[in-house]
């Protein structure tokens, strides 16, 4: 491997490449379910940052940790998780938070957007109750004022008739407007740090398309810190400014959108571009990530994707990877980085195992399929 990879982030600068204190720091996040049979390692050692106005989209198939990940930046996790590390947003100390302050934290400086926005909203409380509950105890004002606000917020998130929406149940609204008015509600209090975890997989191609837009723009006009789970590389590819790929709980690659989307430096991110369907012709096959995630209750020694891998090689199960740091603002957790970078991108139908040309391969590889 290149030696000049090694080290910390410095040697390449800053990892989001930018100067300055993250508007999010998280250091070494891990979160344990602990039951009475087994202890799930749902997150181990997530490290990454955000600055001020960008969006990092957090990638990864499922069960590889990325709502837990985003629950517990929110501090929305049950009391039987586990949790260690450092989290700070605006230099605050969020497991330290509690009572009033985490209050005040939840829906003032970080809000989320939940993939269904039905699971968010009570359904005996109109569109406009959850809006000026949220606003009347966030920024208070009077009776007149908050309505105000709530109906300004539909409006921006551009609900049709918003007036008469404001005394709607979540029931009667459309997918797309009940997620339309679960921004609303996110964005009401003015977050400085938005999570969305997949806000549109629920809505059909068209609407998801058009609240994606919606709520780029409103990133940008707000000037927000986004995190967005997505399973989408295309959608990462149009909203994000830097990626990070979750494998089983690791973050195992972080970089700017474009320079992973055009070199992946970890053969599961060039899996995963493998695995997506790009415009190749119709008779032709699409590469799947050999077999499947590994069980979090029994993580393997080493490196959790080697029993997937194409690259792998016997020092891969010894220990989990360092970082590596092969270019300013880009990570990445594998011992054959240089070698993953030197192999170039992947065409989908050319690989298994985010490998083009692998080195010793994995006897026996089953296709199950992983889509990103
Ligand atoms: N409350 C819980 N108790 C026990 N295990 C949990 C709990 N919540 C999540 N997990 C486990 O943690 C792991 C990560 O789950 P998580 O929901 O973060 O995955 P994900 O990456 O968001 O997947 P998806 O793309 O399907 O939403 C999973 O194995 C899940 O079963
Ligand atoms: S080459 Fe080794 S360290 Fe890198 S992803 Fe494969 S198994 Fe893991
Ligand atoms: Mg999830």
């Amino acid at each position: 491997m290149d030696g000049a990879m090694n080290g910390s982030p410095m040697n390449g600068g800053p990892m989001n490449g930018i100067a300055g204190p993250p508007l999010l720091d998280v250091q070494d996040l891990s979160v344990c379910f602990t039951g009475r049979e087994a202890t799930v390692n749902a997150v181990s050692g997530a490290t990454f940052n955000l600055r001020a106005g960008e969006v990092l989209c957090l990638l990864g198939e499922s069960g590889s940790g990325k709502s837990v990940t985003l629950r517990a930046l929110m501090r929305l996790l049950p009391k039987r998780a586990q949790v260690a590390g450092r989290v700070t947003v605006a230099g605050e100390d969020v497991m330290a938070l509690d009572g009033g302050a985490l209050r005040s934290f939840r829906g003032g400086t970080v809000s989320m957007v939940f993939q269904e926005p039905m699971t968010a909203l009570d359904p005996v409380y109109t569109i406009g109750q959850h809006l000026t509950e949220m606003i009347r105890r966030h920024k208070g004002g009077t009776r007149a004022e908050v309505r105000a606000r709530a109906l300004e917020m539909l409006e921006l998130v551009k609900v049709p008739a918003a007036a008469r929406r404001l005394d709607a149940y979540p029931h009667e609204l459309s997918g797309g407007l009940r997620q339309r008015a679960m921004i609303a509600i996110a964005l009401s209090c003015g977050p400085r740090l938005l999570l969305a975890d997949e806000p549109t997989t629920a809505l059909d191609a068209t609407v998801q398309i058009q609240v994606l837009i919606l709520l780029r723009r409103l990133q940008q006009e707000l000037g927000m810190g986004t995190i967005f789970v997505t399973h989408d590389l295309g959608v990462a590819a149009e909203i994000a400014d830097r990626v990070a790929v979750m494998y089983a709980g690791r973050v195992v690659e972080e970089g700017p959108v474009a320079d992973v989307l055009r070199a992946p430096a970890h053969p599961y991110t060039a899996g995963l571009m493998a695995s997506t369907v790009h415009d190749q012709a119709p008779d032709e096959d699409i590469a799947a990530i050999p077999g499947s995630p590994p069980d979090l209750r029994h993580l393997p020694p080493g490196c959790s994707f080697a029993p997937r891998c194409a690259w792998a090689m016997p020092a891969c199960r010894q220990g989990f990877p360092d970082p590596v740091y092969p270019a300013p603002g880009r990570m990445a957790r594998c011992l054959r980085v240089a070698d993953v970078l030197r192999a170039g991108p992947p065409h989908p139908s050319a690989s298994h195992s985010g490998a083009p040309q692998p080195g010793p391969s994995h006897p026996g590889a089953s296709q199950h399929g992983v889509h990103a």
